[in-house]
């Protein structure tokens, strides 16, 4: 059982497409230490048979850089037996148009304020019904196990996070239980876990507990500080603002991350064109190094 990353970056990419500063202009200009990522996606399974979890924008750039999703058995085939959705967002959904010429409904496995949101706010999923249409699977976060049908040896556990829904949701400023889940992936012929979090404003007891018992954890590398944006000059907001915890800091992530065992696997993912983490020559990226912190990268192999 494997994990691959197919986008590490947070909505955007890097380089952004609008952006020109110092980290987007200078991975166009292929300065070394930076790396091109695309938007926040990763597959789960092994073989031929993967559930891909969240769709990004670059989807179809993401299939074609990675040969193990078109397992080419027949004239139409896709190596995607299932799409699980962390939220409504358009970095993590706006990919299940392009998977619109399947032969059969799409299984989807999301919340049910997902599902709203993307019928409602932002209508993908009606939209959908008038090509393959949406085979939907409801994803209770009460940690309660389940399977994606073509998955073998893959057991899917989700927890509710708290972060933010899409902006076009109701619930943008009061979150309801679900607008945002985190997946706990184990392999079921070792019992090998995984906890994969891309968007994530806090740690709760829950989480944390999982976090604690996840051989490797997968979470928010969105921002460094949580006013990057606003010192960059380039938004208004506060990271935390939007439904991500920073790294740096007291309470940020990095100190999070170091009181977990040693043995845990730890990596931040979904990251900012804006977080000098992206930089390998820079503080920031040898801080995460020596608090044995990875920084994901597109067509990064996890073994389970
Ligand atoms: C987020 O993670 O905060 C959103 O995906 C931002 C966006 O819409 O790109
Ligand atoms: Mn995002
Ligand atoms: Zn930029």
């Amino acid at each position: 059982m494997k994990l691959i990353v197919l986008g590490a970056a947070a909505g955007g990419g890097f380089p952004q497409w609008n952006c020109n500063c110092t980290q987007c202009a200078g991975v166009r200009a292929g300065r070394p230490g930076l790396r091109r990522r695309t938007q926040s996606s990763v597959i789960v399974g092994d073989g031929a048979d993967w559930v891909l979890v969240n769709a990004s924008p670059d989807i179809l750039q993401q299939i074609q850089a990675t040969p193990a999703l078109q397992p080419a058995r027949q004239l139409r085939d896709t190596g995607i037996r299932g799409v699980l959705l962390v939220d409504g967002q358009i970095d993590h959904t706006t990919g299940l148009f392009m998977l619109r010429e399947r032969g059969s409904p799409l299984p989807l496995w999301c919340t049910d304020p997902v599902h709203d949101d993307l019928s409602q706010g932002n209508p993908i999923l009606r939209v959908l019904g008038h090509f393959c249409g949406v085979d939907r699977h409801t994803v209770t976060p009460d940690g309660a196990p389940f399977e994606v049908p073509g998955v073998a040896g893959l057991r899917v556990r989700a927890l509710p996070l708290w972060s933010k829904p899409a902006p076009f949701s109701p619930h943008r400023e009061h979150n309801v239980v679900g607008d945002n889940v985190g997946y706990l992936f184990e392999n079921t012929a070792n019992g090998r876990t995984l906890f994969y979090a891309p968007g994530l404003a806090e740690i709760d007891p829950t989480v944390w507990e999982v976090m604690n018992t996840a051989n490797v954890v997968m979470v928010d590398g969105t921002f460094w500080t949580d006013d990057e944006m606003i010192r960059l000059g380039i938004s208004s907001k506060r990271g935390s603002e939007i439904g991500h915890l920073p790294q740096s800091g007291a309470g940020g992530m990095l100190e999070w991350l170091s009181k977990l065992p040693a043995s845990t696997r730890k990596l931040l993912i979904h990251i900012n064109n804006t977080n000098p983490i992206l930089d390998e020559h820079s503080p920031e990226r040898a801080a995460c190094t020596a608090a044995g912190v990875e920084v994901s990268h597109d067509g990064l192999e996890i073994d389970l």
